[in-house]
C-alpha cells in the first residue's frame, strides 16, 4: 500500500531523517529550539509563497496562511515533515546531514539554487512554492504514519 509506518522515539532533538515514501524522499525533522523560533519569527509578507492549500498539504482543507504553525506535526512545532522534493524542477534538496542548509538554515537546492528555511518555505531562487507536505498523523506515542 502507499502507507509507511516509522517510529520516530529514536530520533534525537535537532536530528533530520529521511524516509521513503511512495518513491520520494519525506524529510523529518525535530526541530531544535533555535530552529523553531527562526521559522515561527518570519513574517508572512516576506514569503515567496505566503499561502499553502489543501493540495499542497492535505492535512490542512483549504488554503492558510503558510506560517510555521501551520506547517508543523505538532503544537510545539518540534516536528516538521516535509517531501523533499524541490518544487522548481524536482531534484532533492541538500541540507538532511545537517551541512548544505542554504541560507535560511533548512534546505538547498543545487541544481538551480533554491533557499527553503526551517518550515522548508521557499525563500530565495527560481522554486515557486514551499515544499510540499505529506498526509499523515503522529499520534504523542511518535509513531508517524504516512499516507
Ligand atoms: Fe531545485 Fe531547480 S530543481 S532549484
Amino acid at each position: 500500500s502507499g502507507t509507511v509506518r516509522v517510529d520516530l522515539s529514536g530520533v534525537e532533538p535537532g536530528q533530520r531523517i529521511t524516509v521513503k515514501w511512495r518513491g520520494r524522499p519525506v524529510f523529518v525533522w525535530r526541530r531544535s529550539l533555535a530552529a523553531i523560533e527562526a521559522a515561527r519569527a518570519v513574517e508572512i509578507g516576506d514569503l515567496v509563497d505566503p499561502v499553502d492549500s489543501g493540495r499542497e498539504n492535505p492535512n490542512l482543507t483549504g488554503e492558510v496562511p503558510a506560517r510555521d504553525e501551520n506547517r508543523t506535526a505538532d503544537a510545539s512545532g518540534e516536528w516538521l515533515i516535509v517531501i523533499g522534493v524541490c518544487t522548481h524542477l524536482g531534484c532533492i534538496p541538500l541540507g538532511q546531514d545537517g551541512s548544505a542548509v542554504g541560507e535560511f538554515g533548512g534546505w538547498f537546492c543545487p541544481c538551480h539554487g533554491s533557499h527553503y528555511d526551517t518550515s522548508g518555505r521557499i525563500r530565495k531562487g527560481p522554486a515557486p512554492r514551499n515544499l510540499d507536505i505529506p498526509p499523515y498523523t503522529l499520534g504523542d506515542d511518535l509513531q508517524l504514519v504516512i499516507g
